[in-house]
């Protein structure tokens, strides 16, 4: 039997990919590249905007026609299938099972007995230790850097977003586990490793996150460590001062602001005003100056006025971002923020999203001329198409480096280099290999 799965959504998603690739491997199933070499199709979603969930939908249509032609099962799973459950069938009556994002390892029962021929095969129970997933299982796609669940869930409860529904409440992953995962990580040959939770800094599994991130820097042999994603109430001084002085923890931090309006973010009960935001941004010091800072922006919530965009932009302009993900607000079912009046027009809505993105464009531009000339770790990922002598790389900024090697020169898959900058645009930089 051979399976493809095909992923959308954020980092943790990507990595339940993996697990889910895993359970099925250890069953004897063969991973495709393609869906149309499949006899089994994984529709792993995800549902934070209405756009993601309408890929799903018109993938599942696809589908449908290629299930008429030939034999094949198709499974969802993912936070759409946590959110929609037994009401996905209705909507799309070919699908096979549906398993919920609590419930990974329920994933072979559910094929077993789909391929027995069972209809409209559901698992979407909530398994308290869903977050101890054995890492041996686990079948890793990137062998650059090495994601690694360190808590499930999210206990906060901001009006627009669907992930309380989709991920539970939070659930922590013991520290010895973690360390365990991360020791056999890097014996295997990882060199980067990602610490992963929808609300990573709220650690809570027998130390704080902080602390976590100092044993994890420990190990042996292991280079650069990242996490994502940030809730700034969960920002400690503590973790700042971790962030700015152990060497391993990438000078990068991802800490989601989504407005610069105190009055948009109280009815996003996001929990801070922008004044205090800006104070935890403070933690950091003056090794501010040589991190990467980045966000993520929602334009056009309910109620958002003229004066409430120009907070945005000009917090924007305030901290300098040198890089952010902005949306425009999508209506998202069971979440609070559906009871409030949300009358403005899409055309404005998407006018300040471009006027946001703009001003970002321009920001990201001036930050990534700043490396001009100099020279920076980066570590190989893949090699560019068809040996037209470049590589791709990544810094521990998280930019994408294109590495001009001239052709027939190789390089070392995974490992870092140190490369010096010739070329900066918002979206790469230009770098050779010294
Ligand atoms: N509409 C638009 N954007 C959203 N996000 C989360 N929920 C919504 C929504 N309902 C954005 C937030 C979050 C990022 C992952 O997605 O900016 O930080
Ligand atoms: Fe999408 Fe959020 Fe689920 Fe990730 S946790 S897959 S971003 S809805």
């Amino acid at each position: 039997m051979k399976f493809h799965i095909q992923t959308w959504g954020c980092q943790m998603n990507d990595h339940d990919g993996e697990k889910l690739s895993g359970l099925l491997s250890v069953d004897g199933f063969e991973e495709v590249a393609s869906p149309e070499e499949a006899d089994l199709i994984l529709l792993n979603t995800c549902s934070i905007r209405e756009k993601a969930v309408h890929k799903v939908y018109s993938e599942l249509g696809r589908l449908r026609a290629e299930k008429e032609r030939r034999p094949l099962l198709v499974g969802v799973t993912g936070c759409l299938a946590q959110q929609e459950q037994a009401a996905l069938f209705k909507r799309a009556p070919h699908i096979d099972f549906v398993l919920g994002t609590m419930a990974l390892r329920q994933l072979p029962r559910l094929v077993a007995e789909a391929q027995a021929g069972r209809a409209r095969v559901i698992d979407t129970g909530e398994y308290p230790d869903n977050h101890l997933f054995p890492p041996s299982v686990t079948r890793r796609h990137d062998s650059a850097k090495a994601m690694i669940t360190i808590t499930e869930g999210c206990n906060h409860a901001c009006t627009y977003c669907i992930v309380p529904t989709t991920r539970g409440v939070e659930r922590h992953r013991p520290f010895q586990d973690v360390l365990a995962e991360a020791r056999g990580l890097v014996e295997r040959g990882y060199r980067e490793v990602e610490l992963l939770g929808q609300n990573v800094n709220s650690y809570a599994g027998g130390c704080t996150f902080a602390d976590l991130l100092e044993r994890v820097a420990e190990i042996e042999g292991l280079e650069w460590i990242r996490f994502t994603t940030s809730h700034p109430m969960n920002f400690t001084r503590e973790l700042a001062q971790v962030l700015v002085t152990n060497p391993k923890v990438v000078p990068f931090l991802h800490l989601p602001v989504q407005s610069g309006s105190d009055r948009i973010l109280k009815r996003m009960l996001r929990e801070y005003t922008v004044e205090e935001y800006l104070e935890r941004l403070g933690y950091l010091g003056a090794a501010r100056e040589r991190m990467t800072l980045s966000t993520d922006f929602i334009v056009g919530f309910p109620g958002e006025t003229d004066e409430d965009f120009e907070a945005t932009l000009a917090l924007l302009n305030t901290v300098g971002f040198e890089g952010s993900f902005s949306f425009v607000y999508s209506p998202r079912p069971g979440t609070p923020s559906l009871r409030l009046k949300d009358d403005l027009p899409m055309t404005v809505k998407a006018e300040r999203l471009s006027r946001l993105q703009k001003r970002q464009t321009q920001l990201t531009r001036a930050a990534n001329e700043r490396f001009l000339g100099r020279e920076i770790p980066v570590r190989v990922e893949t090699r560019g198409p068809n040996d037209h002598g470049w590589w791709l790389g990544r810094s521990a900024e998280w930019k994408t480096i294109h590495l001009v090697t001239g052709p027939g020169r190789e390089l070392p898959f995974g490992e870092l280099i140190q490369a010096k900058v010739t070329v900066a645009s918002p979206h790469f930089l230009g770098a050779e290999p010294v």
